[in-house]
């Protein structure tokens, strides 16, 4: 994480991770803490202190609070996601839509992220590389769709990907070196992606997975900003 070095100027310069106590989200804690990049490394989730939950804009806003005490958010990190649970799965046709599925994906994948671009994207430092970067998937992008289903899950993807591409224009007014990316990060070894890792499919480790994006992150620069990319850096399509 080279580019994102604390070069002085920082009191304490802070890596955050939102949805730290997810898969991919425990592996980036432990990635971003080995690299020594950063001062500090702190994760939110439902069980932390503060408690961060995507649907309750106060826990969002409190965790905002929190790190801008503790010094300067230089990379934030939203590895939250739902794609089945709480009685839900992936919808194999029009026939399984319910309403209460729609709104909580959309509730967790697009309204909660976009509620921490909210509160976390004014405390990105005005010079210097900085990135928000959410997780998105694949599956999200409209032009890629090949096989139908899963409306709930893609549509709530592609309502991020709109969000982050909106957010980086406007955070490119007064932080023209930040970055707003979305991610997907290849299928991941997981409780979410479980069910559907199919055999043939390339699996990867949450540990190998983070390191990819990580690179990746290290590697975009603010003309990549709004882009939406896999784990090897390659652009997706919309
Ligand atoms: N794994 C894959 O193959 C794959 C592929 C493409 C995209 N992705 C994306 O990558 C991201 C991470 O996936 P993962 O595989 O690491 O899944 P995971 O292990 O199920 O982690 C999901 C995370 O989201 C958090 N979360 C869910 N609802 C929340 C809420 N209301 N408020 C706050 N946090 C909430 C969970 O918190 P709790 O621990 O409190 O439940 C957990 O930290 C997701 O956005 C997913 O869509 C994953």
């Amino acid at each position: 994480m080279d580019s994102f070095k604390n070069t002085g100027d920082d009191p304490a310069s802070i890596a955050a991770v939102f949805g730290a106590s997810g898969t991919i989200g425990t592996a980036f804690v432990t990635a971003l803490a080995d690299s020594g990049a950063f001062d500090r490394v702190i994760g939110f989730s439902r069980s932390s202190t503060p408690r961060v939950d995507l649907l309750d804009e106060a826990s969002i806003a409190g965790a905002a609070t929190a790190l801008a005490e503790a010094g300067t958010p230089r990379l934030i990190i939203d590895a939250t996601g739902f794609l089945h649970g709480d009685g839900f799965m992936p919808e194999k046709s029009w026939r399984d839509l319910s309403a209460d599925h729609m709104a909580h994906a959309f509730a967790v994948n697009a309204i909660g992220p976009a509620l921490l671009m909210k509160h976390l994207l004014p405390l990105l430092p005005r010079q210097g590389k900085s990135a928000f970067v959410t997780l998105s998937a694949k599956v999200g992008g409209i032009a890629d769709n090949r096989f139908g289903g899963w409306y709930s899950y893609r549509a709530s993807k592609a309502a991020l990907n709109q969000m982050v591409k909106t957010a980086s224009i406007e955070l490119a007014r007064k932080r023209p070196e930040a970055l707003c990316l979305a991610l997907h990060p290849g299928t991941t070894e997981s409780p979410l992606s479980d069910p559907f890792a199919k055999q043939g499919l390339t699996v990867r480790s949450p540990a190998e997975a983070a390191a990819l994006m990580l690179d990746v992150i290290d590697r975009k620069t603010a003309a990549d900003s709004g882009g939406f990319f896999d784990y090897s850096g390659a652009a997706l399509p919309w």
